[in-house]
């Protein structure tokens, strides 16, 4: 069985407006997205800005509500879970965020920071063990200075507060963990080594992840597999390994496209996607992608292609793809 379940999930923020502050309409950021999690595996999630990634990943670590669909987590239906249900299983999963500098509370010392957590979530393990010990294991384990304990989080570099947002969710103890662009902020040279930590951590800890990037570069050499995102909705979902052969869908071969090509010569043939992306508040009838579709027929922009399996392991939504 899956160690992730996820089906149908939807993400509807009611938008209010005019004199009455009713609803008005409903940002769709999130339209009904399916996919499983295997143990131990890497689960890349790729998409432009706005596509819904963050999104699904509260949704996963219920910091949101999903409006419709279902997840379930080692057999267990966490999508309406209550407070106390939910205690034990954000043990189990915790996200690392986007942004680690407003994710981490100013005011509070890395060693406040990480105490309060191992102390809210495995409070038995701290009856009995030294919980400034473990504050400085965890402080260690993230490729960080002993004296970093002592230390608020605007005295530290990016890439050094976001090896101190993977310690805080790691002082959980989870088995998995969501990523949400833990490398986007930081210099090329810096995200080697918070993927490098990534990778070790993963095999020490027996991680599983999903691992969230708006980059399919980063995304190739770190994951096992890829969902491909464009407003809200799952368009592809393939093998790393094979990624640049087995690509279909027209939306994942321009984001490989848009790589840019290591060598400086061949730089200036970069492919950019024309077109915009349409509003999440009306969604069209059809593809989303169509209007931006180099090989759009009309009628993808009448229905649209549902998320069907292509070959074992390969799923795309396009009427043109075989
Ligand atoms: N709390 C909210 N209320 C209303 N709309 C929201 C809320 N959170 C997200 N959205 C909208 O949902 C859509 C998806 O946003 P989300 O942050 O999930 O995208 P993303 O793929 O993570 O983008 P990025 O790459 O920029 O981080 C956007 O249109 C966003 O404006
Ligand atoms: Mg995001």
């Amino acid at each position: 069985m899956s160690l992730l379940q996820v089906e149908g999930l939807e993400m509807h923020f009611p938008v209010r407006g005019g004199l009455l502050n009713r609803v008005v309409a409903h940002v769709h950021a999130v339209n009904g997205v399916s996919f499983e999690v295997q143990r131990g595996e890497i689960l890349g999630v790729v998409g432009e800005s706005g596509c819904g990634k963050s999104t699904l990943g509260k949704c996963l670590v219920r910091l949101n509500t999903p409006s419709g669909g279902a997840f379930r987590y080692d057999g267990v239906d966490y999508t309406h879970a209550d407070h106390e249900e939910l205690m034990d299983y954000r043990s189990r999963v915790q996200m690392v965020f986007q942004d680690p500098y407003s994710s981490l509370n100013p005011r509070l010392t890395i060693r406040d920071c990480l105490t309060e957590v191992i102390l809210f979530h495995r409070p038995h393990e701290a009856e009995v063990r030294d919980v400034d010990e473990m504050v400085l294991e965890l402080v260690q384990k993230v490729g960080l200075r002993a004296d970093a304990v002592d230390k608020y989080p605007h005295e530290f570099s990016g890439g050094q507060r976001q090896r101190i947002g993977i310690a805080r969710a790691l002082a959980c103890n989870p088995e998995f963990l969501i990523a949400d662009e833990p490398v986007s902020a930081l210099d090329v040279s810096i995200q080697a080594q918070v993927l490098n930590l990534l990778m070790d951590l993963k095999d020490e800890f027996g991680l599983t992840l999903i691992f969230i990037s708006h980059d399919l570069k980063v995304i190739e050499h770190f994951c096992d597999r890829v969902l491909v995102m464009y407003l809200g909705n799952v368009v592809e979902e393939l093998e790393c390994e094979t990624l640049h052969e087995s690509a279909q869908h027209p939306y994942t071969r321009a984001l490989l496209g848009a790589n840019p090509i290591n060598h400086p010569r061949e730089r200036r043939e970069l492919t950019v996607l024309e077109g915009d992306v349409p509003s999440p508040f009306d969604l069209p009838p059809g593809c989303a992608f169509a209007g931006r579709c180099p090989i759009a027929e009309p009628r993808c922009s009448e229905s649209r292609p549902p998320l069907e399996e292509k070959r074992s392991g390969h799923r795309a939504a396009c009427f043109l793809v075989e």
